[in-house]
């Protein structure tokens, strides 16, 4: 897909004056209108980290999908890792409505050019650890998404309509799994607790760096496409999720976590930025499995992308280029076909 003008034409205040206008309004702007270049990118970047993160996300709860205690644990976990995998998808379609490449994308991620959220770096190491991503990870994404349903960029704003929905789900299974954990054994109430230990400081760096750190965000939050700052909604969640902690019955591993009288919010101790730096910058956990892992999906099922890329050209009239090969032909292939037919082609991915 051929990237819009780069160039202003030369009533480019009016225009811009009209996008701002449409972003004023709280109005959506689509992929056909004309938007600033740094707008564009700025949605690129975050939709693509947003797609990498759903699709590496699959992986640290893929891992118990085999080893799930039951089967209707199993149906439920697995209905969630294909959720992600979904969400992954219509956030890629959206990137590509701004004229990115979803081919492209996974390459950038895969060089370490293009980042997915930190929280995925580190394992699962018991089954608690499905039912503590499920409330606290899951939990902080819908606090991330639901003003996104909200961001001025029509397409991404719709996708997250549907993938809140989901969301919601996701949070809800995990905390019922966490329930049930926490009504049997006291070997299974060690395990939950060992869980949220683990996962209740990286949740909340999932909000970002603190909002004196984090210079992008006054842009985005001018463009429209952020609607409150990383500390507001790292405070939410916080808020949110103390007194599902204390209906549970685990202890949250904050000693300075209390309700300020005052504000009726909570205060709690000082994040670990440097830990946050660490992971994102490649010196987590898992960092290098996540990517291996990433890397031998493409290549290991390039076929997949050949054979339905082929099928697609052919569906439409075309002839594939009998000796063509590798990612970049496919690449060509499918823009060829979007922009002489107008219609989007089977994407590749959507068959893997
Ligand atoms: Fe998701
Ligand atoms: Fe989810």
């Amino acid at each position: 897909m051929s990237a819009p003008p780069l160039e202003r034409p030369a009533d480019d205040t009016a225009l811009q004056a009209h996008f701002d206008a449409t972003v004023a309004a709280e109005h959506r702007i689509e992929p056909r209108d004309w938007m600033p270049e740094g707008y564009r990118k700025t949605l690129i970047r975050q939709i693509a980290q947003h797609a990498h993160s759903e699709i590496i996300g699959m992986q640290p709860e893929g891992d118990w999908l085999l080893a799930a205690p039951s089967l209707r644990r199993k149906a439920i976990l697995l209905a969630k890792v294909q959720d992600e995998a979904g969400h992954g998808l219509y956030l890629y379609s959206a990137a590509e409505t701004l004229g990115a490449d979803r081919a492209d994308l996974t390459d950038k991620l895969i060089e370490g050019r293009q980042k997915y959220s930190s929280i995925f770096n580190y394992p699962t190491l018991t089954y608690a650890d499905v039912g503590v991503i499920g409330w606290l990870v899951d939990g902080a994404a819908i606090c991330n998404q639901v003003p996104l349903c909200r961001s001025s960029y029509g397409p991404y704003a719709r996708a997250m309509i549907r993938v809140c929905k989901e969301e919601s789900f996701h949070q809800r299974q995990g905390y019922e799994l966490l329930m049930t954990m926490m009504r049997g054994t006291d070997a299974q109430r060690a395990m939950v607790q060992d869980a949220v230990d683990r996962w209740w400081w990286p949740s909340l760096m999932m909000f970002g760096p603190p909002d004196t750190d984090s210079p992008n965000s006054a842009q985005s939050m001018a463009w429209g496409i952020k609607r409150h700052s990383n500390d507001e909604l790292r405070q939410r969640f916080v808020d949110m999720t103390v007194p599902q902690a204390e209906f549970l019955g685990v202890t949250l591993p904050d000693p300075e976590l209390s309700l300020d009288p005052e504000t009726g919010r909570y205060r709690f101790g000082a994040i670990d930025w440097d830990e946050l730096k660490r992971v994102i910058s490649g010196g987590g956990p898992c960092n290098v499995e996540r990517i291996t892992r990433r890397r031998a999906a493409r290549d290991d099922n390039a076929w997949v992308t050949e054979a339905a890329t082929a099928y697609a050209a052919k569906r439409t009239g075309e002839r594939a280029s009998p000796q063509a090969g590798g990612t970049s032909r496919l690449r060509g292939t499918a823009t060829e076909e979007r922009n002489e037919s107008g219609v989007e082609p089977s994407s590749p991915e959507k068959h893997s």
